[in-house]
């Protein structure tokens, strides 16, 4: 199906259904035509993209001491994960990773890779993990020397509260690097505002690029810090920083039609008003979703105060016509994909707020869904009892 162009969005090229997922996510016309040149990666007017790109990364912190670095590193963004704990990690050294999801469990077993030491809070698939706790362990293990949190837990789409989170780490000297994939761009992490050292995100998230690349933001004293650590040559961050600085180039094949697309996206990003503004897009497409949704009956699985304005998880109805593959193939015919979910206990769905959309193409996906309920035979999309029973513990 061919979705109409909104007030001053246009829709996905070629009829495409929108990505109403955590990214790869929607991106505008301007960014897919960017990637329509060639670059020569030695070449100064690509050295001039890069500098221009570090530039406006580092920007959205807030730096006003010029204490932060910008490095950016070809890959997913778990490359940028495993090379911010294998550069700022000494070898004898002990983390701390939070983990309420799949994104804080991934770095735990990315620490098993290096082989480095580590130990977890693993508070299941949505529970916050609170100053106090992180604070309680770390007065219990002084060999912990860092501290992993993940800013916004995609997985379930939880906002975690990182900067409790920060003041129990640096009230008791140690370091905080954030996983905040996800959640930069669009949520603050202004350094005058809440402490870390490092944070990670990556091009296809909440700046609306494209695949291909991701950075890590990092105290330049760490990066000075960082040289000999890594485990790895082509994740080294200190190594790519030193190249970088001296040289303007990426040390490797960077991906130049990406980092191209980039740049047209973190114009338009500032163009929109910057970190503020997208985030308050994202709220308010998040906003008109979840209303129009409880108003189907769908129950979402945290309460306000977590939900966050990437992505949102809802319950699947209990209803025995509600089939999650049927739900998903009728709602892509109405040019929506939406997510699977990633619980454990219940069965679940996600629905992505972020990407080139706004609140007009959140009330259609509201009006699909109704509509996809109906050809389902589904008359109420309440969940199960099991599924409230899950989320009063939240409360609790
Ligand atoms: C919080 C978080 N961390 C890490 C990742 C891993 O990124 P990638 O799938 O690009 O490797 C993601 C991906 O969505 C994420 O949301």
């Amino acid at each position: 199906m061919r979705v109409s162009p909104v007030e001053g969005f246009d829709p996905p090229a070629l009829g495409e259904p929108y990505l109403l997922t955590p990214g790869p996510l929607t991106t505008s016309y301007a960014v897919k035509q960017a990637m329509l040149r060639d670059w020569g990666s030695w070449d100064g007017d690509f050295r001039a993209m890069t500098a221009d790109l570090r530039r406006r990364l580092l920007a959205l912190i807030g730096d006003t001491k010029s204490e932060y670095d910008c490095v950016p590193i070809q890959g997913s963004g778990s490359f940028c994960v495993e090379a911010m704990l294998g550069s700022f990690v000494p070898k004898d050294s002990k983390v701390l990773v939070l983990a309420n999801g799949a994104y804080g469990l991934r770095a735990a077993q990315t620490m098993q890779y290096l082989g480095r030491a580590f130990t977890l809070i693993d508070k299941g698939d949505y529970l916050p993990p609170r100053g106090d706790e992180v604070g309680a362990a770390l007065d219990a293990d002084p060999a912990i020397t860092h501290v992993l949190a993940i800013h916004c837990e995609t997985s379930s789409g939880i906002l975690n509260p990182v900067a409790e989170i920060s003041e129990a780490v640096y009230a008791r000297g140690r370091k905080l690097l954030v996983d905040s994939m996800s959640a930069f761009g669009a949520i603050p992490l202004e350094v005058g505002k809440i402490r870390y050292e490092a944070m990670v995100s990556s091009a296809n998230k909440c700046i609306e690029g494209v695949p291909g690349f991701g950075f890590v933001i990092a105290r330049k004293s760490e990066l000075e810090k960082a040289k000999g650590n890594s485990h790895s040559l082509s994740l080294d961050i200190h190594a790519q920083w030193a190249a970088m600085e001296k040289t303007g180039q990426w040390r490797f094949t960077p991906p130049t039609h990406v980092v191209a697309a980039f740049l047209e996206a973190l114009r338009m990003h500032e163009a929109e008003g910057g970190v503020a503004a997208r985030g308050a897009r994202y709220m308010k497409n998040r906003n008109v979703m979840v209303e129009g949704m409880r108003a189907l009956g769908f129950e979402t699985l945290l309460s306000d105060r977590w939900l966050s304005p990437i992505i949102v998880t809802f319950f699947c109805p209990s209803d025995g016509n509600f089939v999650f593959e049927h739900f998903y193939e009728l709602m892509k015919g109405k040019g929506f994909i939406i997510y699977p979910g990633k619980l454990t206990v219940v069965d679940s769905f996600r629905v992505g707020c972020i990407g080139r959309m706004d609140e007009h193409v959140m009330r259609r996906v509201v009006e699909a869904a109704r509509q996809s309920l109906a050809e389902m035979g589904v008359a109420d999309a309440a969940p199960p009892q099991a599924a409230l029973a899950e989320r009063a513990k939240l409360a609790a």
